[in-house]
């Protein structure tokens, strides 16, 4: 803990210590202020946030030192999944480390995606077997793998500290149905040898940020660089994502980025694709299907064999 030996701090209630973290992130304008307070004290405190208000418990003077060497650190720009070193995905934890992308929000959304793909694959006597371009921590696999445990998950990540962070996650998670290796993924399902009984269902949160964006917040500075940036305005891993299921009996669901939309709709006019929103309404979503057998699937709620 640190600065908790000599800490000379006063007395504080839980109340009082979640007001000066409140204040001083948002005197710092760091994004998420209220949800950044409220995750590190429930760390430190190992409480839920409603009862530490509730119940407003005083809190000791290392933990009040531990919240304030974890508050200056937000102020300092370094992100909060970083410094606890964990986050939370689909209502479950997940250890998390510098060099690896912190899971979001709208990757569930993905996961409920694919989901439903699989669902309806197994319904029309499919074997499906799921494929995951850039692991990162492990979640959206790991979800999948823990949901359906009786389907194959394979995942390939070019990051080695991704891979070492996404088996901890496995090994944590219990997902005996769950491999991934490191290396680059198109490469990877190349030399993969798949049984033609199955129906592969590719998934992934690729990079997919414009190397020139301009508006990248500091925070997310911090995250790796292949996690985020990819070439041709964003473009190129989605592209051959798409290049990979065309003309085959597999199904690609991808996160893209919010201006894709009108690219890839041009780019894949007159093919079974299917675009959905994140929670904000932003396009974000874009699923595919390779081949006409596969055309009676719905993906984001459209027949695939219904036009855009
Ligand atoms: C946006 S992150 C997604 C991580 C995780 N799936 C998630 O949703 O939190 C993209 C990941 O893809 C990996 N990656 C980028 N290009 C790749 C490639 N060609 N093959 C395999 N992994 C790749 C990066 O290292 C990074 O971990």
């Amino acid at each position: 803990m640190t600065g908790s030996k000599n800490c000379k701090c006063r007395p504080q209630s839980a109340r009082d210590a979640y007001q000066d973290a409140y204040r001083t992130l948002c005197q710092h304008g760091i994004d998420d202020a209220q949800a950044t307070a409220i995750r590190i004290l429930e760390h430190v405190l190992n409480e839920r946030y409603v009862q530490l208000i509730a119940w407003d418990i005083p809190i000791e003077p290392p933990q009040q030192a531990l919240i304030k060497d974890y508050i200056s650190r937000c102020v300092n720009q370094e992100p909060v999944a970083y410094i606890l070193g964990e986050a939370w995905f689909y209502g479950h934890r997940y250890h998390i480390a510098p060099g690896v992308l912190i899971p979001r929000p709208e990757t569930e959304l993905l996961v409920q995606h694919g989901m439903a793909v699989l669902d309806q694959l197994e319904s029309l006597g499919h074997q499906p077997v799921v494929l995951e371009c850039g692991v990162g921590s492990g979640v959206i696999g790991i979800e999948l793998s823990r949901a359906y445990p009786h389907i194959p998950v394979y995942g390939w990540d070019i990051s080695p500290q991704a891979i070492r962070v996404a088996n901890r996650n496995i090994q944590a998670h219990g997902c005996v149905n769950m491999h991934i290796t490191e290396g680059d993924f198109f490469e990877g399902v190349a030399n993969h040898i798949l049984p033609d009984t199955v129906t592969p269902v590719v998934i992934a949160n690729p990079p997919y940020i414009d190397p020139n964006y301009p508006n990248l917040s500091p925070c997310v500075q911090k995250e790796p660089p292949e996690a985020l940036f990819a070439s041709n305005g964003g473009l190129s891993v989605i592209q051959a994502l798409v290049a990979l299921v065309r003309d085959r009996e597999w199904v690609l669901l991808s996160e893209m980025g919010y201006n894709h939309r009108a690219p890839l709709g041009d780019m894949m006019a007159g093919l079974p694709v299917s675009f959905a929103t994140d929670w904000a309404g932003h396009d974000r979503f874009v699923g595919y299907v390779g081949s006409p057998q596969l055309a009676n699937i719905e993906i984001f709620g459209k027949k695939m064999n219904e036009p855009v």
